[in-house]
């Protein structure tokens, strides 16, 4: 059966062979999470069965089969689907958890388990998800692979506390501000990368250079998600807009923003920050951010990262897995959603 997968569209030189592969995979994936996401609770059903049935791209299951295929190396592709499942999932719990942390009431188009839930039933449905990705891991068994996922789920939650200790300090510096994209996003894609690698037996070679391949792609990700908050168009992402402005999360398009403003711009701002404010201030402040140039600086920082992820693929051997992964950078710094 062929779906159609953000890789569709991404890339115009994939052989489409690979192409109705990486459809396969994802078939593949998602029957898995349907059956992990059956629970005898209803509740716990319900919330698990909102944020899957809400789409998403599936990126991390979709990096970690083609990380494995980009080694070119056999591998059993039963693996690449379970664990990639358990990847999404453990997505999944997080993004549950994070619209809780973020009071945010839309994801992936619909209602959050939260704003339909509440927060207590939302936590435990997120650790529900968790639970089930770690159970997935201790069938596969393998050590390395549950040490190392394990570790990149401990980072992500201190990311996501650590960006809480940060919340309503406009003058962030970058030096913080990258710590918690690290911590947060871009250490779980870097895993997911790794864990392809892995699968396939690579060496530590080529598994370090598609965790710096990830690592990079992952901190240009949420830089360019962090674009999306104050430039997207929340019918194509799905969420709200300048969701990080209002809850008093600063992320590099203000950063850039501030140091070219006036003292009464600044006072402005402050007045704003962290509050509920009306769109049409918001869209202003989205305006100011085109108008100087800060969103064409955070831009800037994510392609360049792209440009040294790419650089590090460099270490695996030519092909289409190869270059399908610098269009799924690509992507990602283009994105509308
Ligand atoms: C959203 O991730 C959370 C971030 C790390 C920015 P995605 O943009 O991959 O979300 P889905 O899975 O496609 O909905
Ligand atoms: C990413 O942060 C969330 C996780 C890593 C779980 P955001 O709070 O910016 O993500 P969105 O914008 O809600 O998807
Ligand atoms: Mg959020
Ligand atoms: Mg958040």
């Amino acid at each position: 059966m062929k779906t159609a997968t953000f890789f569709d569209t991404i890339s115009q030189s994939t052989p489409p062979a690979l192409l109705e592969q990486m459809g396969q995979f994802l078939v593949g994936v998602e029957e898995e999470l349907r059956v992990q996401t059956n629970s005898r609770v209803k509740t716990v059903e319900e919330i698990s069965r909102l944020t899957l049935d809400g789409g998403g791209k599936r990126l991390r299951p979709a990096l970690v089969h083609l990380a494995a295929r980009a080694t070119g190396r056999e591998f059993d592709s039963s693996r690449t689907q379970k664990l990639g499942a358990a990847m999404e999932m453990i997505h999944m719990a997080t993004l549950i958890h994070d619209d809780v942390i973020d009071d945010a009431a839309l994801r992936r188009g619909r209602p959050t388990a939260f704003s339909v839930h509440g927060n207590t039933a939302s936590i435990l449905g997120g650790d529900f998800l968790l639970a089930r990705a770690m159970s997935l891991l201790a069938q596969d068994g393998d050590l390395p692979i549950i040490r190392m996922v394990s570790e990149a789920v401990v980072e992500l939650a201190e990311g996501e506390v650590r960006e809480l200790e940060l919340r309503g300090i406009l003058n962030l510096s970058k030096d913080d501000h990258f710590q918690v994209l690290r911590m947060k996003t871009a250490g779980f894609i870097e895993c997911c990368c790794r864990l392809g690698g892995m699968i396939a037996g690579a060496t530590e070679a080529e598994v370090n250079a598609l965790g710096e391949f990830g690592h990079q792609l992952g901190m240009a990700f949420q830089i360019a998600d962090d674009i999306l908050d104050y430039q997207g168009d929340p019918t194509k992402t799905g969420k709200p807009l300048a969701t990080d402005f209002v809850e008093g999360c600063a992320t590099l398009p203000l950063i850039e923003l501030l140091p070219t403003l006036r003292p009464e711009q600044i006072a402005w701002l402050e007045s704003l920050f962290s509050k509920e404010a009306h769109e049409e201030e918001l869209r202003n402040l989205a305006d100011l951010m085109n108008e100087h140039g800060s969103v064409a600086r955070a831009q800037m920082e994510a392609e360049n990262r792209i440009q040294i992820g790419r650089q590090s693929l460099c270490r695996l051997p030519e092909s289409a897995e190869r270059d399908l992964m610098c269009a799924v950078a690509e992507f990602v710094v283009q994105r509308e959603s």
